[in-house]
């Protein structure tokens, strides 16, 4: 199902250097991680790794760490900055809806807001619970729908193809309701809310960033003509206007939910 989207994504989400991005998301690899609680030769998956800010901080825990991506050029980027930081992390290129483990084969599963993008969710939940092994753990980040991130995934959806029908939205993962109704049948599952602090100089930083490197704006501004550039552009100015003080500097409150799990 949805191999053409997925297909497109695991293009558009290598289509500028994450590892610029990441940044911005480190107190929540932080939280993630320091909730997982890690033990010195765990057994780790991390399923969405993008440019492994999660994998980076699991292996320097002493995990025995493997990750995953869709995107081949974000993995090349992950494979790269382990070597410089001898790390040693075994990535590959990989799908959350068919992940190519054996059954029980990690003792933590987590996914800092990765897995959520795969469009469809009860195979990613089938996944994650078959290969964690019983009395495991997982943890799974997701952008609270009605949060700042929300509030962006809208401005952008005008700009961007309509999901296909039947594929699932990224931000219902943000529901505690809806993350337990997936996770619950095979975990145990607590589900706690948490806010993400973005800081920067000013707009136009957060643009020069976003703008060259996060893949769905890069994309959204190699496929929109002159006009459609500028109108995304001042889409995202207007959005970040709310969240600027009076000296220009940028501070964000992103929430999100941090959705934990034992493996029954
Ligand atoms: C917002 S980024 C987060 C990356 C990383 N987990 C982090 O927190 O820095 C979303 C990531 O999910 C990946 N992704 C999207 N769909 C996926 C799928 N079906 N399977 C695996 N990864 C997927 C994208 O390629 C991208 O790297």
């Amino acid at each position: 199902m949805f191999e053409e989207l997925k297909q497109r994504q695991s293009v558009v989400w290598g289509a500028g250097p994450f590892e610029r991005v990441q940044g911005m998301i480190a107190d929540m690899h932080d939280d993630l991680v320091a909730q997982l609680d890690l033990q010195p030769g765990d057994r780790f998956l991390d399923v969405g790794c993008g440019t492994g800010g999660v994998a980076e901080r699991a292996a320097a825990r002493g995990a025995k760490v493997t990750a995953v991506d869709l995107a081949p050029a974000l993995v090349e980027t992950a494979k790269r900055r382990a070597a410089e930081r001898g790390l040693d992390i075994d990535y590959s290129v990989g799908d959350a809806e068919a992940l190519e483990f054996d059954d029980a084969s990690f003792d933590v599963v987590a996914s800092s807001v990765g897995a959520i993008f795969a469009p469809d969710h009860a195979a990613v939940a089938r996944e994650l619970a078959r290969v964690t092994r019983p009395g495991g753990r997982v943890g799974i980040t997701a952008w609270h729908p009605e949060g700042r991130i929300g509030d962006f995934f809208r401005l952008m959806a005008p700009f961007q193809p309509p999901l296909p029908d039947g594929a699932g939205s990224p931000l219902r993962w943000g529901d505690p309701a809806y993350a337990r109704e997936l996770l619950g049948g095979d975990f145990d599952v607590e589900v706690l809310e948490r806010v993400s602090v973005l800081e920067m100089d000013s707009v136009d930083e957060y643009w020069e960033i976003m703008s060259t490197s996060f893949g769905p704006i890069v994309t959204a501004l190699e496929r929109n003509d002159d006009e459609g550039k500028m109108r995304i552009r001042a889409a995202f100015f207007a959005d970040a206007a709310s969240d600027t003080r009076a000296d220009g500097s940028i501070r964000q409150e992103r929430t999100y939910v941090l959705v934990l799990g034992r493996r029954r």
